[in-house]
């Protein structure tokens, strides 16, 4: 009923209290209605990869007393599926479920960047580049919205760690957080529009996000141009006067009016202008009225609780399958035989870890085990022999346990090993320690390895974990946090049903001390310095870092591609033109299967340090034995720019770019050049301008040399091409203008203005005081 309801006319009829009070939220997990004007309550609920409404009222909270929903796989997963029309249909069941409980807006997705692998909730972020969270951001809240409910694209912004997540100060210069942390944040809000976008716990520069108005209302509303509303994250409102006048219109939970009362009052008393609260409550009008035309479009059609359970089961499954990233396959000893004698090892197998801890946590409508799939898809041709080789509450190993595995595998044609990390290390609320993985998990691997050479490992976790038994172990299977139909996709992947395509949305590092940020992860208590900039994951490898584990990128397939005919349209291009880049891949293997072709930019020359290259286009393509595709890329400005810390502003540096296309981060098969004209830095020149600057400027250039002989002359000769000579001249380049006046009498003090006044193009060059 958006363009019914008239937004206006209902704001004008509410009383100061009653528009106060829809500032915030009636109790835990829904809106206050005003019942005078017909305006009713809706429910705002978790979270990004299935519905957890609670059952019970929402005056407390009750985390795991959720109605049943679809567990699809978690973020991580879903990133690694690099697949973005299946986020979009991912999104569509999401949309259809919460519609059928009369959700109005579901928590998500959760699109922070993963700066250290322990951070305790990366399971639920999608990746360490902000291309691929901001493209799969874009197409989980299209799918979502396209059903009528509303997305919340959080934690918005620099919620990187879970330690003192409502405490910490993070210290961030503005390119790095233009550069890293807000694009997929602005992809999202520039090309889907999220019905909201939940503000952070966190303090950034001194300055509550809740309280941001920077960050809140001149980048997200003005800059980017928001038309949704941005809520708190739940509890994360410190002065609610400041965060209403900063742009954040919804407090979540509602505490019983109190700070609706303050709003009001501080209207009557003039410390908050009445305007500022009706463009709030405009916009929370906005939201509302959505909301209400989502639910008037009827609600979902099947059988069950109003969704076809069974179809979403089956897309959990899918998903599941696209998310599982083959990271080691040696002597192809995946696929397995669809016969024969296996064994399926460790705890697992048959209570599987699917999904991680604290709001995300979906009650599942059903649960796979990839034991149980095995025994299915064997039935009649095989057989399938299950140990749990460790006890999921202990992280010792359990020698007897470890025995009856080895036991078990010796007498097998193979063994799958189920492994990984289990709840206790991945949840909201916490960081990792570490990036190890429980003893007793390790400790099947190499009791099994012992008896069994033909050994895969099936990892469960939600984020990277060290490797020290990779060498025993022939294929190894990332399956992330795989949502309810995790087991079963395993087996799809294991006995070949599925041909593998997930890649790695985040590097693998051997060790956490390779990783950038280490020496600046969690900081102290109540402060964090993003000391590494823009240097996070590939970026921090690429740079000289150490070698990772896994790359990002990364992933095999049970078929080969070769990439071929790389072609860029043009050779030259100015920033506002696009560059359409093509190239050719081939299935060279004898099965079906998907690859994620990768485009990455390179700045051959920057006046700033830039990344060795960044992601800046992907794009999945399924191809049949012996066929061929021809992907296309469009590059824009954007995927030539780094953030010009002077101008506050994009900035293309004229000069050569290599465009990079491959398979990873670090599989790179083609390249391409392209020379780019980019504009000039808009910049205001001032007493701080060097001589340098002068000496390169094309308009000063001449006559700055002149200025520089005339320095030296009133210094004294010195012979050209000695130590002391060259030692002059450069201390000269770095002098400012205001002080060439201080040190040398070559300019004197009223010349400098004119000076400025040239450069900032207010006179002619024919200005320029004589030297
Ligand atoms: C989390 C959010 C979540 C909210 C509501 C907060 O603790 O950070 O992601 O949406 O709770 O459950």
């Amino acid at each position: 009923m958006e363009g019914e309801m008239d937004i206006r006319g209902v704001l004008a009829q509410l009383t100061l209290e009653e528009k106060a009070s829809l500032c915030s939220g009636r109790n835990f997990w829904s809106t206050k209605a005003v019942a005078r004007l017909g305006i009713e309550s809706y429910v705002l609920t978790d979270g990004p990869h299935g519905v957890r409404k609670q059952a019970t009222d929402g005056e407390v909270v009750e985390l795991h007393d959720a109605v049943p929903a679809t567990c699809f796989p978690t973020g991580a997963g879903l990133a690694a599926t690099w697949n973005r029309a299946l986020l979009e249909e991912v999104g569509a069941a999401l949309g259809r479920e919460a519609r059928a409980e009369q959700v109005g807006v579901l928590l998500g997705p959760a699109i922070n960047i993963k700066r250290s692998p322990l951070c305790g909730r990366n399971f639920e972020y999608f990746s360490e580049d902000p291309y691929l969270a901001g493209e799969l951001a874009k197409h989980h809240v299209r799918g979502l919205q396209g059903q009528g409910v509303g997305a919340s694209a959080k934690h918005f912004a620099a919620n990187n760690q879970e330690r003192n997540r409502m405490l910490v100060d993070v210290v961030a210069d503005e390119r790095t957080l233009r550069e890293i942390y807000l694009p997929a944040f602005e992809t999202v809000v520039r090309e889907a529009q999220p019905w909201t976008v939940m503000c952070s716990y966190n303090l950034l520069g001194g300055t509550y996000v809740s309280e941001h108005r920077w960050l809140l209302t001149e980048v997200l509303k003005e800059e980017w141009g928001h038309t949704g509303l941005v809520v708190s994250d739940w509890g994360a409102v410190n002065d609610r006067v400041a965060s209403l006048a900063a742009g954040l219109e919804l407090e979540m939970p509602g505490h019983g009016g109190s700070t609706d009362r303050e709003l009001a009052e501080a209207v009557r008393a003039g410390r908050l202008p009445e305007a500022v609260l009706d463009a709030a409550v405009e916009r929370i009008l906005t939201l509302y009225a959505r909301v209400m035309e989502g639910r008037a479009r009827g609600g979902p059609r099947g059988p069950g609780r109003g969704f076809d359970e069974g179809a979403h089961h089956a897309l959990a499954r899918r998903a599941a399958g696209e998310s599982i990233v083959l990271l080691k396959n040696e002597g192809g000893v995946l696929p397995l035989p669809r016969a024969g004698k296996i064994a399926f090892l460790g705890a697992f197998a048959r209570q599987p870890r699917y999904q991680g801890g604290g709001s995300s946590h979906v009650r599942p409508t059903r649960l796979d085990t990839a034991h149980e799939a095995a025994v299915q898809l064997l039935a009649g041709r095989g057989e399938v022999v299950y140990a749990p080789g460790y006890d999921l509450a202990r992280a010792e190993p359990a020698p007897a346990l470890l025995a009856e595995a080895r036991a078990a595998a010796a007498g097998c044609d193979a063994a799958v090993v189920f492994i990984g990390l289990t709840d206790v290390f991945e949840s909201e609320g916490f960081d990792r320690k570490h990036l190890r993985i429980p003893e007793s998990h390790v400790a099947l691997v190499e009791a099994v390895a012992e008896v069994q050479p033909r050994l895969a490992v099936v990892l469960s976790n939600g984020s990277p974990v060290e490797m020290p038994w990779l060498g025993k172990a022939r294929a190894v299977l990332e399956g992330y946090l795989g949502g309810q139909a995790g087991g079963a996709a395993a087996v799809d992947v294991l006995f070949g049903e599925v041909n593998p395509s997930g890649k790695l949305p985040e590097t693998f590092p051997r060790r956490i001390e390779d990783t950038a940020p280490h020496r600046n992860f969690p900081g102290d208590e109540r402060r964090v310095f993003y000391g590494e900039g823009v240097f996070v994951g590939y970026r921090h490898h690429d740079a000289g870092g150490p070698e990772p584990l896994f790359p990002f990128g990364h992933g095999l397939s049970y078929t080969s591609f070769t990439y071929a005919d790389l072609r860029l349209d043009r050779a030259r291009m100015t920033e506002d033109e696009t560059l359409i880049v093509s190239v050719t891949v081939k299935n060279t293997g004898q099965v079906a299967g998907q690859e994620v072709v990768q485009l990455y930019v390179k700045d051959d020359a920057a006046s700033v340090v830039r990344p060795e290259k960044e992601l800046k286009g992907f794009e999945k393509v399924a191809l049949a034995p012996g066929e061929e595709k021809t992907v296309r890329f469009t590059l824009g400005r954007r995927a030539f720019a780094f953030w010009d810390v002077a101008a506050r502003a994009w900035r293309v540096e004229s000069g050569t770019f290599t465009v990079l296309v491959g398979a990873s981060s670090r599989d790179l098969r083609l390249s391409g050049k392209v020379h780019v004209e980019g504009r000039p830095a808009a910049r205001t020149w001032d007493q701080n301008t060097s001589v340098g600057e002068l000496l390169e400027h094309p308009v000063t250039g001449a006559w700055a040399q002149r200025l520089a002989r005339k320095y030296f002359e009133t210094l004294g000769q010195y012979a050209p091409g000695t130590a002391e000579a060259v030692m002059m001249e450069a201390m000269l380049r770095e002098l400012p203008l205001r002080n060439v006046v201080r040190l040398a009498r070559a300019l004197r003090p009223e010349h400098v203005a004119v000076v400025l006044d040239v450069l900032n193009g207010r006179a002619p060059p024919s200005a320029l005081p004589e030297v």
